[in-house]
């Protein structure tokens, strides 16, 4: 079969659903690539290129025509629709929510269209998911588009001319784009803040070095229950909350990054009027949720204004394809990774399983029906996970009397067990021989000894440490090779099991030494 990707129509896209890297893969799956003349060349991959790669370039007439499969990155306009052939495949992003005519187009066209913005959010279609590689980077370019309009350092530094204060940036919203924002933002030295209504995410923004904004909020932490990876919309008692918190923190902020979205609805409004009044001149916000509205109550879709006191507010929608270059060639992987799961067989023909989560979830039309919405998926979303407590904070006193009380505790266990351990030794030194006590008694110190050394160890530290002791395994040898001579068989039974006991210890210590450096070593 042939898998060709046409020349995007849309004036302002410069993405392409297909690059020479992609084509080279999907030509091991057996298929035969097709490229329109000229489609790369917005996102730096000229014909040549496509050719060296072995895929061949045809005009779009042709391509429409011979391609089995049609690999896009926009949903198709009507025209491009009415192109598409009985049992052909489309793959591209089609909103189908909001199209539901291309749908009825596609349907009357006897064609099979797999919409990539509807690949379920769960783990095995990561690899698939477009939405998120288009959202990371879109993420990223924000951040950078706050940079470019913002008049001074991401980073604190202190100069021969002056000290210059770090860039102070609130995200909201930490899905994807958030994430990625979060991430560019801390990489380049500003104070990052983020705030979301999914409790689960507090974990992930901190530990990419911002700070979570917590809302004192009754019983929930934060009031967005999450469904299917997606957070749910918050009561009105919370969205009061959360704006009176961002009310406080607005004229603090110099760069905000909106990306709070909750699919197939409009964006809330979460930065008011009011509280871009009350930033500073040469603050920048950046608005990802234009597309729907924004979550900035001033925001214009794509365009970028200067209020009267000196906010810009950047309301761009098309922040993938000003990274073209980056954003076709993770599209392009992803469409790749929807083929493989396409063609299972590796043998150049589409197999669509309409049994398969993610094909199915994807699938809007199919033998001449529309096939969407589809049922939810059989698996669990990736992002279910328990809401993490918020740490009490405690008075002096009570940190005080709870540092008393540990403190007690552990002296009684510790009173308690050398009690034990003397009656033992009582009892034992009332049968045994004198010189059998003597040994003992080293014996039963050693073990203790030894007990609290390593226990008092961090975890992570035991393995290299077991390595280290090995020099105790070799005395335990040395101790058992002089013993295992014995004429008494059942000390020559216990030193050959000494001698093998210490040598699994000595051989597997080295073996687990070797793989824990060679983690460290770079390659
Ligand atoms: P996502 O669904 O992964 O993340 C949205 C996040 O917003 C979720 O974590 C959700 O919990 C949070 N959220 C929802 N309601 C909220 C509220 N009231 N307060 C705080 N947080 C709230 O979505 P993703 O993939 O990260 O995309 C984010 C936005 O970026 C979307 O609006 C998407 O359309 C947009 N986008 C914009 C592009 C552009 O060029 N402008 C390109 C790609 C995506």
């Amino acid at each position: 079969m042939k898998i060709g990707a046409p020349k995007e129509s849309a004036s302002d896209e410069a993405r392409v659903a297909m690059t020479p890297q992609s084509a080279k893969d999907l030509a091991k799956l057996g298929y035969d690539c097709l490229i329109q003349k000229g489609a790369g060349e917005s996102a730096g991959f000229d014909d040549a290129a496509y050719e060296s790669a072995g895929v061949t370039v045809v005009s779009g007439a042709a391509l429409w025509k011979e391609a089995d499969v049609v690999a896009k990155v926009r949903p198709p306009t009507d025209a491009e629709a009415k192109k598409l052939k009985d049992g052909q495949t489309l793959i591209s992003f089609f909103y189908p929510a909001a199209n539901e005519k291309l749908m009825d187009i596609a349907k009357g066209q006897n064609a099979n269209v797999i919409a990539m913005d509807m690949v379920p959010r769960i783990s095995r279609a990561q690899k698939m998911d477009a939405l998120s590689s288009m959202a990371n980077i879109a993420g990223y370019r924000a951040v950078i588009e706050a940079g470019n309009n913002f008049g001074r350092f991401f980073t604190g530094q202190v100069t021969a001319a002056g000290k210059v204060p770090p860039a102070k940036v609130l995200v909201v919203g930490a899905g994807v784009a958030g994430l990625a924002a979060i991430g560019t933002a801390t990489s380049l030295g500003a104070i990052t803040y983020a705030f979301d209504v999914r409790p689960e995410v507090a974990e992930q923004i901190e530990s990419m070095g911002a700070e979570f904004v917590f809302l004192d909020f009754e019983d929930a932490q934060q009031d967005g229950a999450a469904t299917g990876g997606y957070a749910a919309p918050s009561s009105p008692e919370f969205q009061a909350k959360q704006l009176e918190k961002f009310r406080e923190m607005a004229p603090d902020i110099d760069i905000v990054i909106t990306t709070a979205l909750i699919p197939n609805r409009d964006a809330p409004i979460l930065w008011t009027k009011d509280m871009v009044e009350m930033m500073k001149p040469g603050s920048v916000i950046v608005d990802l949720a234009a597309e729907r509205g924004g979550n900035c109550e001033l925001t214009k879709k794509d365009e970028k204004i200067v209020t009267p006191n000196g906010v810009t507010i950047v309301g761009y929608t098309d922040f993938p394809s000003r990274m073209a270059a980056q954003s076709s060639l993770l599209y392009s992987n992803n469409i790749r990774h929807m083929m493989a799961d396409l063609t299972p067989e590796k043998d150049g023909q589409v197999a669509h399983n309409m049994e398969d989560d993610v094909i199915r979830g994807a699938t809007v039309t199919y033998k001449g029906e529309i096939t969407y919405p589809p049922p939810p998926p059989k698996v669990a979303a990736i992002a279910a996970q328990p809401a993490k407590e918020k740490p009490k904070e405690l008075t002096p006193e009570e940190k005080r009397a709870a540092e008393v009380a540990a403190f007690k505790k552990e002296t009684t266990t510790q009173v308690g067990l050398i009690a034990v351990g003397a009656a033992l030794i009582l009892a034992v030194g009332l049968v045994a021989p004198a010189s059998f006590m003597q040994h003992f008694i080293v014996f039963v110190l050693s073990v203790f000894v030894g007990f609290q050394v390593i226990w008092n160890v961090s975890h992570s530290l035991h393995t290299p440490l077991m390595a280290v002791t090995n020099a105790i395994s070799s005395i335990i040898i040395l101790g058992a090779l002089m013993q295992v001579g014995s004429s008494s068989f059942i000390i020559m039974v216990l030193a050959a099991a000494g001698i093998l006991m210490a040598s699994v210890n000595i051989f597997g210590g080295f073996l687990v030494t070797r793989r824990m450096l060679a983690m460290f070593q770079k390659s």
